[in-house]
């Protein structure tokens, strides 16, 4: 006899726990995906039973799931920002911290003036595609040192509609933007200490995306003292590790005595800050 709906939720959520924080929610994702249907309609299924394909084709995304593998690289997408974002294994899956970055910058950043903002290290163009379609008017210029990231931010650009307005360039930090004038700089770059990588909640997102040396800071350094060299910019937003509170906005304060420093918290947690001098 076939399961219903419910019973392979509720078997599909108790192979999931161990690996996940929300299991029921990801057996009804998953389950939703396979179908093609909304995960509210699933609520007003629980006693229907589904083909054998399906409930094969879910099964094996289960399994997946229960080694580890995010729901996200198994649908092959996630929200950020209202866009429906293409994710891979070649990508971070943006996170819902990343959006207060992205919202902190249209708090700061003034809406009727053409500006160029520089999304740095921009992974699957969430940061860039996100404000590009919040500011038609803004010019983005993404870069980011892997070219697989550049090739999934590049489709989704295209897919959203909004290739005409980023720019994705290949390199370092802001090498690629050379001596171009910018107004904005953001970037959620990779902050995480190597005690932090061996976590199973990030083990299967690349580690380009998350190792941030020994501090954590690498990158965002060497970013700072890129930045400091520029006079071009108004506005620096940054994404770091709550962790990394007090180190990151020591340095900036030193850096940029005069500047105005906001800071990023989703009222609990600090998430990093915008530097408008
Ligand atoms: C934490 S992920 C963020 C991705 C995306 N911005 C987001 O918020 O979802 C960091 C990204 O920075 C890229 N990256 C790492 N080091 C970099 C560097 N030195 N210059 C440019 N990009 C870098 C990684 O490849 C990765 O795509």
């Amino acid at each position: 006899m076939r399961q219903t709906v419910s019973q392979l939720l509720t078997r599909a959520a108790a192979r999931v726990t161990t690996v996940s924080d929300s299991p029921r929610l990801d057996a009804e994702v998953l389950l939703a995906f396979v179908l093609g249907w909304e995960r509210t309609r699933l609520l007003a299924a629980g006693s229907t039973r589904i083909s054998r394909r399906a409930e094969a084709k879910f099964g094996q995304l289960i399994q997946r799931r229960a080694a580890g593998t995010p729901v996200a690289y198994l649908t092959g997408n996630k929200e950020f920002f209202g866009l429906s974002l293409t994710v891979n294994p070649t990508v971070l899956i943006p996170r819902p911290a990343t959006e207060l970055l992205v919202e902190a910058v249209l708090t700061a950043v003034p809406n009727d003036q053409p500006l160029v903002v520089a999304d740095i290290g921009t992974g699957s163009g969430a940061i860039a595609l996100a404000l590009a379609k919040q500011r038609p008017q803004y010019r983005m210029i993404a870069t980011d040192r892997s070219l697989l990231a550049l090739r999934t931010a590049a489709s989704n650009a295209e897919r959203l509609g909004l290739s005409a307005q980023v720019d994705f360039r290949f390199g370092s930090l802001l090498q690629p933007v050379g001596g171009e004038t910018i107004d904005v700089i953001i970037a959620n770059l990779p902050y995480l200490q190597p005690n932090q990588l061996d976590d199973q909640t990030i083990r299967a997102e690349p580690a380009i995306a998350l190792d941030g040396g020994r501090d954590g800071l690498a990158w965002i350094r060497s970013l700072w003292s890129q930045v400091a060299d520029r006079r071009d910019w108004r506005w620096l937003a940054i994404e770091c590790d709550p962790g990394q509170r007090s180190t990151s906005t020591v340095a900036a304060r030193r850096l940029w005595p005069k500047a105005k420093l906001q800071a990023i918290s989703d009222g609990r947690w600090w998430h990093g800050f915008v530097v408008e001098r």
